[in-house]
């Protein structure tokens, strides 16, 4: 190839020129692959320690692999024999003296306190799916092994609860003021179903993960889905008119209520998360507990109003079940979810509240 470029047009560049090039290109190039192969020496030693803190790396995993495969089993079996125990403390106290009663106390107390470690304990071991995400997400293992790795997935869990309760308000408000489109309220609808189910996965992972969450909470977001998902297939008509705006303004005060939870939650998660303390409430966390009273004492009123809402939207549309022109089946059963819903709500909030006076009681006491 090179043959068919004229000679001249090769000699053009001027021989000083050429001899410069060369005396330039050679060196250079020598020290260009002089220096790819120092390089290499050293990506060489380089990949040497790495292959090695790889292979110390994949050793490491095995043994946690099999670490967690014994704590799991101790665990169950641990657990087994304490309510064996139970059990037989229980028969044991109809007959025991007045002085083994106050034995049997402390021990049931001790075992009741040795579950609640257990419980910590296989928040960091793998567990096996709920029926729920097993279906979702097959048979991963969603366990998160380090607090900060906890932590940092609830922090993200209330975020995005934030941002999707801004985006439920400026819906909402279109909805109710600006807009008044089939249409758009199929969309509103939409997203709160798929809101609510993305939560209860969030949700089922939280728990998973040793959060406290009551069940209850976790099935009203399951309702909440139905209920969406209802109104969404409600049909265009009379009956549907009379009940959107109520529905959109409740809508819109919810969104505005799960707003000022959000500060809540994100300040319970953020101060206790700095004391280094979940969920043993002693002493140390006093500072907190007063914190979280005066938030729960502002907050409280607006989540009891949005329950007894709730009850209110249920009568409105079992008014409407029995309206002479009403042939939807939607509107009778949207009445009984909405009455789930509020006593489901009010049930849990009131034994939220019950429990937590009952624990500063207790705390109390312990001080004095
Ligand atoms: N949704 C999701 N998680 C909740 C929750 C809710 N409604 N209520 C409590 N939790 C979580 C907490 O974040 C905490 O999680 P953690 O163990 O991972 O730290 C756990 O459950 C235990 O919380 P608890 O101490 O029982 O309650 P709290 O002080 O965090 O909150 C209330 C108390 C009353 C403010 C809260 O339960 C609440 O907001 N209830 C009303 C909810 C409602 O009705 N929503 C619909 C209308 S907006």
């Amino acid at each position: 190839m090179w043959r068919s470029h004229p000679p001249a047009s090769r000699d053009s560049a001027s021989g000083d020129c050429r001899g410069v090039c060369k005396a330039a290109i050679a060196p250079v190039g020598k020290m260009a692959l002089n220096g790819c192969l120092m390089r290499w020496q050293e990506l060489e030693e380089e990949y040497k320690g790495l292959q090695e803190a790889h292979r110390q790396y994949k050793q490491k995993l095995q043994e946690v692999t099999e670490l967690q495969t014994s704590c799991s089993a101790s665990i169950r079996c641990q657990k087994q024999k304490l309510q064996e125990l139970l059990v037989h403390l229980r028969r044991y106290q109809t007959k025991a003296s007045a002085e083994e009663l106050d034995t049997v106390k402390a021990l049931q107390q001790s075992i009741k306190e040795r579950q609640a470690v257990f419980f910590d304990m296989d928040a960091f071991l793998p567990q096996k799916n709920s029926l729920y995400l097993s279906l979702v997400l097959g048979s991963i293992n969603v366990t998160l092994l380090s607090r900060q790795a906890k932590f940092a997935y609830k922090d993200e869990y209330e975020k995005f609860k934030l941002y999707l309760t801004i985006i439920l308000i400026v819906t909402s408000f279109a909805c109710s003021f600006l807009v008044s489109y089939r249409v758009t309220d199929e969309i509103f609808n939409f997203l709160l179903v798929w809101y609510y189910c993305t939560l209860t996965i969030r949700e089922s992972i939280l728990i998973s993960n040793g959060s406290r969450i009551k069940g209850w909470w976790v099935t009203h977001h399951y309702v909440s889905t139905f209920l969406s998902g209802v109104m969404l297939t409600w049909p265009d008509g009379e009956m549907y008119q009379i009940f959107r705006s109520q529905f959109l303004y409740f809508s819109l005060y919810q969104s505005f209520v799960q707003f000022l939870q959000y500060y809540y939650q994100s300040g319970c998660l953020y101060r206790l998360r700095a004391l280094g303390e979940r969920h043993n409430m002693d002493l140390t966390v006093e500072g907190f507990q007063s914190w979280m009273w005066r938030g729960l004492t502002f907050l409280l009123p607006f989540i009891f109003a949005d329950h007894f809402w709730q009850l209110h939207n249920a009568i409105t549309l079992f008014k409407l079940a029995r309206h002479p022109l009403c042939k939807e089946w939607q509107v009778f059963v949207l009445a009984v979810t909405f009455l789930v819903l509020f006593l489901g709500n009010i049930l849990t909030t009131l034994r939220v509240v019950q429990q937590k006076v009952q624990r500063k009681t207790e705390s109390k006491s312990k001080i004095r």
